[in-house]
């Protein structure tokens, strides 16, 4: 189809240039539309930017536009007729040739990849909880979002390098160590870590109010740390290595990964030099006994760069970890997949590195996105995305309870139903926008007869199409080879739309990545379901006595498949084999 556009677009330029108007094939390109209703055809060419330059009425430049080029339409395989009809020309491509093209295509190696990015880095941070602290229902966002941007630029040819910039610094951590050496137990730390160093946490909050001391030791434990005392240093690996277990189970389950854990711990070394190079520049100023960089003019609070007890901030950690990562990867763009309530805080980092004068400082881009709403809590404010999960189990069990499979082959689609309403949830709407978490809605169309905007009734309907080749297997013993397909026989107006859907995927994928949005490829994924099942429930069967039709079918029915599968590995969203 691309294909076929360039040709018309060419032979509708050298028409207008004929008739005296100079456009450029891009020029034309973009005037290209889809007629408001499929009837008209399947694409339209509005002539009304044509008038100025022309000197005519735009019904009438349609009809002299056409004439001019239809020798040149007529030549292009694709195109069965073209209109002039009012002030557009409606174009009806050839449905033989469009299902043929679009769906060898879609049944090939290769479709949903191209090679757009090759050779070009692209840097995501996502995910990056703090250690000794819940991995929250932020965190999920945050890794689902990254995961599946870093699966979409792949798909492109990208070297994707995905980093998690761990909250493993801070003063925090003294507080949480001071708080260990007076109420930790070691066997509670084995147990549940995580939630042991939290409660101390919260614990050591509160009991400052009473005993101002208290901050003081916190303090101290800190500068412990950060000079290198040898029992500071200890601790903190010790609680790192055991919420790093924590969250890495976690990420097992969400089938994700990164190619660096550079947490903040990581940038140490190199604070002292930032902080010297911003001095050199004259861009820090001593306010309070801290070191900042003013904002005023960008309607921002000043930069804090080093506290006035020397300590250093997250914002500090994130210049120096910019830079390094500049260094390391040549990244072309770096993403930093963080809740919009970040947003100050990445202007502030960079402008701060615009001033030091990176050019690259454009390259940064902070993708936020929304809050989740409506989780109730273990323990007070405490999510553990743990706990939401194993909800998310019982449920599913629950609805899949009575369809007969073995424990081991149930216990497996609960963990992928589960995972997948979750993430295909999150990935449903509009990044920035909040939503509610609800199991009812993130699992409907699993039960019988039930139909949702939803991860497992996209995976339930992944496999009736699998279901669909299994039987045509069965009954012709093999599945059609592409070029055996007769083509006309999908040439039906029920099939049009569906087959205009399968082509129109690649253009999917590349506007989810210029948008970071992969809410492009869900909402692909379930008109894509919603096609299919409008074709497969107007009666048209797939697989029946009719050999030929059947073969046709099979290949829709296959490219169907494989491409929602495709969209929802983008997603990260599992593939059960049968629910
Ligand atoms: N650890 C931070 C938090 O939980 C997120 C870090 C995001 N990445 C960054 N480079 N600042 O809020």
């Amino acid at each position: 189809m691309s294909q076929t556009r360039q040709d018309l677009a060419t032979a509708l330029q050298r028409a207008a240039q004929q008739l005296g108007a100079d456009l450029s094939t891009e020029q034309v390109l973009e005037l290209f539309a889809a007629p408001p209703r499929p009837e008209l055809g399947d694409l339209a060419v509005p002539c009304f930017a044509l008038a100025r330059a022309l000197r005519k009425a735009p019904p009438q430049i349609a009809v002299a536009l056409l004439e001019a080029a239809q020798a040149d339409i007529d030549a292009i395989e694709a195109i069965a007729e073209a209109r002039a009809e009012g002030p557009y020309i409606n174009v009806r491509l050839d449905p033989t040739v469009r299902a043929r093209r679009v769906l060898s295509a879609a049944l090939a190696d290769g479709w949903g990849t191209s090679q757009q990015g090759a050779g070009r880095t692209i840097g995501i941070d996502y995910s990056s909880p703090n250690i000794a602290k819940p991995f929250g229902v932020g965190h999920l966002r945050s890794t689902a979002i990254g995961n599946a941007l870093k699966h979409i630029f792949e798909a492109l040819g990208y070297r994707v390098v995905g980093v998690n910039h761990l909250g493993d610094w801070g003063t925090q951590f003294g507080k949480l160590m001071a708080a260990f050496e007076l109420w930790g137990d070691e066997e509670q730390l084995q147990q549940d870590p995580i939630m042991h160093l939290y409660d101390l946490y919260v614990r050591f909050h509160k009991a400052i109010a009473d005993d101002a001391a208290l901050e003081e030791q916190g303090r101290a434990w800190f500068k412990r740390l950060e000079d290198g005392d040898e029992r500071a240093r200890a601790y903190w690996q010790r609680f790192r290595d055991l919420s790093l277990r924590e969250f890495n189970r976690i990420y097992e389950r969400l089938n994700v990964s990164f190619d660096h854990y550079w947490g903040e711990a990581f940038y140490n070394e190199m604070l002292a030099p930032l902080v010297d190079e911003l001095r050199e520049r004259g861009l820090l100023v001593e306010s309070e006994g801290a070191l900042v960089v003013p904002m005023d003019e960008l309607n921002l609070p000043p930069c804090l760069i080093v506290k006035n007890d020397g300590a250093t901030l997250y914002a500090t950690r994130d210049l120096a970890a910019a830079r390094y990562r500049h260094e390391q990867l040549g990244f072309e763009q770096f993403l930093y997949v963080v809740g919009h309530e970040q947003s100050a805080h990445f202007q502030q980092v960079f402008e701060v590195l615009r001033r030091m004068g990176y050019g690259w400082a454009e390259q940064l881009h902070h993708v936020p996105f929304g809050r989740i709403q409506g989780i109730s809590t273990r323990k007070g404010t405490l999510v553990f995305l743990e706990d939401i999960l194993e909800r998310g189990r019982e449920r599913v069990g629950a609805i899949l309870a009575d369809r007969p499979l073995s424990d081991e082959e149930r216990e497996r689609i609960i963990e992928q139903v589960t995972v997948g309403a979750v993430l295909f949830y999150d990935l449903s709407r509009n990044r920035i926008k909040d939503y509610e978490f609800s199991w009812d809605l993130m699992l409907r169309g699993l039960g019988p007869n039930e139909r949702g905007q939803t991860g497992p009734y996209l995976q339930y309907t992944h496999t009736r199409l699998g279901s669909l080749e299994a039987a045509y297997v069965e009954r012709f013993g093999a599945l059609p080879a592409a070029d055996t397909v007769d083509w006309a026989l999908l040439g039906d107006d029920a099939v049009r739309g569906l087959v205009a859907h399968i082509e129109a995927y690649p253009a999917a994928i590349e506007q989810a990545a210029a948008a970071y949005e992969p809410s492009v490829i869900s909402r692909y994924a379930l008109d894509l379901a919603e096609l299919f099942n409008a074709f497969y429930s107007g009666g048209n069967r797939v697989v029946s006595d009719d050999a030929a039709l059947s073969a046709a079918r099979i290949a829709l029915s296959r490219a169907t498949r494989l491409t929602l599968a495709h969209a929802l590995t983008l997603l990260g969203v599992p593939l059960p084999e049968r629910m």
